[in-house]
């Protein structure tokens, strides 16, 4: 039996890459188009160098801080991902994962596991959902949320639909059934150790949507879901405003790029903004996150919370995000190849590689801390950022 656990993210996503079938594979890595927003997010921040110290170094480091309200052990939360067919055990295993390392969780309005069941797993979640339906129906399931017990709302907006990929988009059937699983047998039987998992749970991998069940009525499937939201008129920032009144707790908005639009955020009067590109599942060609979170920071840091997510796949890259002016990271691929590879581990091992890289680029910056960060521990090369907006 080969060792289970991984020594880089890298690593975790070559044995996804292994394990999963390819619709599933390709389903994660996603990307718009031509890809160029998804490569510039982690090359982006190979652009960004360190000058560490030798001596006079901390011998610990605090890595603790809050988001949110909720007090977490270090700067990294899960990004909500509406993944599905990933593993049996789904965000429920991720949610176990984050509570052992004593982080939060965004859960996706597209998740396959209901919210009460992550809640339980892990009482530090966020609901995260995207402006679609009715303010009625809104209202409804932000209310269902907010009673399961939810600690947040993260509200997500960088969508545009863009779709075609160069290098091809995965078949998702409707619903996997056992007819689609036959249809997809030469794929699945390619990876018999991902449907051994699953056929050990006695289940198949679920495409619906159990958070978005109506009154009464049947969970809605995956499709059937992403037609409710492509049907539903574009969010106005006063539809903004309403939401976050709606929810009436912490409350993220997340996909931000711009000054404008962070600023519009603040005066909707949000708690936290994330800056993201949807991990480059967007428009293809906006920046890597990473590029434009020093002018936002400059804009609205003392106003909101400011997290930041894409392309993280090392501490170091945690490290770089929070010394330009995020409080904290979420991550989404990283951990949903650690998830592939080994389940619940899978994740923690995700997330014990990033803690040890965050406090192994504290030691040699000399911090003992991750609040003493400033952009001075970043060496940022002339024409590295973009002010958008400003
Ligand atoms: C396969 C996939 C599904 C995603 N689904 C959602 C979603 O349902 N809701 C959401 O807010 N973001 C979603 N995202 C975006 C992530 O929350 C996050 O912004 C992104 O993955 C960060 O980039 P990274 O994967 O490089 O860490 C998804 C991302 C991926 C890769």
């Amino acid at each position: 039996m080969p060792n289970a656990w991984f020594e880089t993210v890298a690593e975790a996503q070559r044995r996804a890459r292994k394990r999963l079938p390819k619709s599933v594979y390709s389903a994660l890595l996603a990307g718009s188009e031509a890809g160029v927003s998804y490569d510039d997010n982690t090359a982006a921040f190979r652009e960004l160098g360190f000058a560490p110290h030798v001596a006079g170094l901390s011998d610990t480091r605090d890595l603790s801080t809050s988001v949110l309200g909720q007090d977490i052990s270090m700067p990294v939360l899960i990004s909500p991902t509406g993944v599905q067919a990933v593993h049996p055990d789904g965000e429920v295993a991720v949610a176990r994962a984050a509570a052992a390392r004593g982080t939060a969780m965004g859960l996706s309005s597209f998740a396959s596991k209901p919210l009460s069941d992550v809640l339980e797993a892990n009482p530090q979640t966020f609901f995260q959902s995207y402006w679609m339906g009715d303010r009625d129906t809104m209202s409804r399931r932000l209310q269902e949320a907010r009673e399961a017990g939810a600690k947040g709302l993260i509200a997500t907006l960088d969508w545009s639909f863009s779709n075609g990929r160069d290098w091809g988009s995965p078949t998702i059937p409707e619903k996997l059934d056992f007819k689609a699983m036959r249809q997809n047998a030469l794929s699945v039987m390619a990876r018999p150790r991902w449907a051994y998992q699953f056929a050990r749970a006695r289940t198949i991998p679920d495409l619906t949507t159990p958070n978005l069940t109506p009154p009464g009525g049947k969970a809605p499937t995956f499709f059937g879901a992403y037609y409710e939201w492509m049907q539903t008129p574009l969010a106005t920032w006063d539809d903004i405003a309403w939401m976050r009144k709606e929810w009436d707790g912490p409350f993220m908005l997340k996909g931000i790029c711009r000054i404008d639009d962070a600023r519009r955020a603040v005066d909707a009067g949000v708690t936290a903004i994330s800056v993201s590109n949807h991990g480059g599942n967007n428009l293809d060609s906006t920046p890597a996150p990473i590029r434009c979170l020093p002018a936002i920071s400059g804009a609205v840091g003392d106003q909101v919370e400011i997290l930041l997510d894409g392309g993280i796949r090392r501490g170091s890259d945690v490290v770089k995000a929070v010394a330009l002016g995020a409080r904290a990271v979420m991550i989404g691929r990283a951990y949903l190849w650690g998830l592939a590879a080994n389940g619940q581990a899978g994740v923690e091992n995700v997330l014990d590689i990033l803690r040890g890289g965050i406090d192994s680029a504290l030691l040699g910056l000399g911090k003992s801390s991750i609040r003493e960060l400033t952009p001075e521990d970043v060496i940022v090369q002339p024409g590295f950022a973009r002010t958008l907006g400003g």
